[in-house]
């Protein structure tokens, strides 16, 4: 660790706000990305130039730990979900959790009983998260707050000691991804981005296929995360303090892009032989929100604040490139009434896939999807062990059974000090999208590299997501 850490809070205007003890930059705060015109480009190659890896945490594996204490921060939809998924899974202990509502964590725990589980509770400020964090007896903290508290959050948990499960995206800036890695290389505590939609069926059966060689040589893919959050946005009484919406009204770009690109990325081998380049996003204007926002406040105040807003467009469309010169092609609508749609099209020289709309579908390379017999054979040919391992147990969870495959295999790998099955670069990779597709929308669509998170080490670090299970696999689930 030569550097260049000095340089590296230097670069991230992080020097004298201390990151060890949870010191936060001005972009952290507002959740903003540089928009300038050339200040983000200049400082990606700046990070870039100056960045060292300290620690190639690709393929790193912890030492074991069979029993592994939980906290968990934030108890709004994610975190309960995440709480009621861990206690199922054996060798899992939830000693804490945290909310800034004193009545969301007790509802929480409240949740626990009966379970074993008996939860010392944080609540009533805004910083009693870093408690949870300081505390002893804990080895994982899994962070479920709005998304653009998570960098902080993580990297006050590996700080002291703790490895890291985040909520999706990990990072809102680019500084944030840069500390991520920076952080998680100098402890050596595992930060994960928990992307459940890794662990849906098609997208596993998908990833089979792909390292079977069923589409040939992979060209292109196809995601999106567009499904209607008009009426959850707009709820009063949904998300905390409607950071959502005030998000949509304050930022451009692909605010959500983990779910469509982060399946993609693993069967494009991203990080591992490939690496994201450069990118291009392109955005409608917003046709719906101010509309909304406008006629609601009309009959409300508590909707003024949200009058004149530039919020986001409908749809966000940003085109990735990849070293190896693949294209992504990857949308974001969260406000059009149209059928919930996450494409997850793969296209290659052999053969192609398709999931929305659906029902999904798959071909052999001769202009037809096949037929549903042949579909039903092919499914079963390439259908991966953990599907087989868990999947059936797993149908009744959240997001077609990921959200139970994911916290499982999280807690598998600890338990058998494997390497966790996506790691920090995927975590900055896949989430610095945020703020490149904002920028790229509010300079003309204008092209802008893609951090190397990897500083290189994508040419030769190993795949890492053992869909079939050769190690470990041996934690129970208890149902
Ligand atoms: N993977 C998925 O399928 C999926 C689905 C939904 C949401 N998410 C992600 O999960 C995260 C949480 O989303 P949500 O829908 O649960 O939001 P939410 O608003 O329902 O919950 C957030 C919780 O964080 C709490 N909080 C806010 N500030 C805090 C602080 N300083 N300390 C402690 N707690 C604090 C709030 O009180 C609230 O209970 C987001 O990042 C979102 O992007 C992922």
């Amino acid at each position: 660790m030569k550097i260049k850490r000095r340089n590296f809070l230097k670069l991230a205007g992080l020097a004298g706000f201390g990151v060890a003890g949870g010191g936060i930059s001005k972009g952290f705060v507002s959740g903003h990305s540089d928009t300038g015109g050339t200040g983000l480009p200049k400082l990606i190659k700046e990070y870039g130039q100056s960045h060292i890896q300290h620690f190639n945490m690709s393929g790193y594996a912890a030492p074991k730990i069979n029993n592994v204490r939980v906290g968990i921060i934030g108890l709004g939809q994610r975190g309960p979900s995440h709480m009621h998924t861990m206690s199922l899974i054996e060798g899992v202990e939830i000693k804490a959790l945290c909310d800034i509502i004193p009545e969301k964590a007790k509802a929480a725990k409240k949740k626990m009983k009966g379970t074993g589980h008996n939860p010392v509770l944080y609540a009533g400020s805004k910083d009693e998260w870093k408690k949870l964090c300081e505390r002893n007896d804990i080895d994982l903290v899994i962070i479920t707050t709005p998304w653009y508290m998570h960098t902080e959050m993580a990297v006050y948990a590996m700080e002291h000691g703790k490895h890291v499960a985040s909520e999706v995206p990990a990072a809102g800036t680019i500084e944030e991804c840069w500390q991520l890695v920076e952080t998680c290389e100098r402890t050596l505590k595992h930060c994960m981005m928990m992307e459940n939609y890794a662990y849906m069926e098609f997208q596993l059966l998908t990833l089979n296929m792909a390292r079977q060689g069923f589409f040939g040589e992979v060209v292109h893919g196809d995601c999106a995360y567009n499904t209607s959050k008009m009426r959850n946005n707009f709820s009063k009484k949904m998300y905390w303090d409607m950071w959502w919406l005030k998000q949509y009204a304050r930022r451009k770009g692909n605010i959500y892009p983990t779910h469509g690109l982060g399946p993609v990325c693993q069967i494009m081998d991203i990080n591992r032989g490939d690496r994201l380049d450069y990118l291009v996003s392109v955005e409608s204007n917003d046709f719906m929100m101010a509309e909304k926002a406008r006629k609601l406040a009309a009959q409300d105040n508590f909707f003024k604040p949200f009058i004149g807003k530039d919020f986001r467009g409908n749809m966000n469309v940003t085109t990735i490139r990849t070293k190896k010169g693949r294209t992504i092609m990857l949308q974001h609508d969260a406000t059009s009434p149209s059928p919930h749609n996450l494409i997850h099209g793969i296209y290659g020289t052999k053969g192609a896939a398709l999931y929305d709309p659906q029902p999904p579908k798959l071909s052999v390379g001769n202009h037809k999807w096949v037929s549903q017999e042949e579909f039903n054979s092919l499914k079963e040919k390439y259908t991966p062990e953990i599907i087989g391992k868990i999947g059936e147990m797993a149908k009744g969870s959240g997001h077609g059974g990921s959200d139970l495959l994911l916290d499982w295999r999280l807690i598998d790998c600890l338990r058998n000090g494997l390497p966790l099955e996506q790691d920090v670069y995927d975590a900055a990779s896949w989430s610095s999208i945020v703020s490149l597709s904002e920028w790229s929308v509010h300079n003309r669509s204008d092209s802008i590299d893609i951090p190397d998170f990897t500083a290189g080490a994508w040419k030769t670090n190993k795949r890492n997501m053992d869909i079939n299970l050769e190690r470990g696999g041996n934690t129970k689930v208890i149902i």
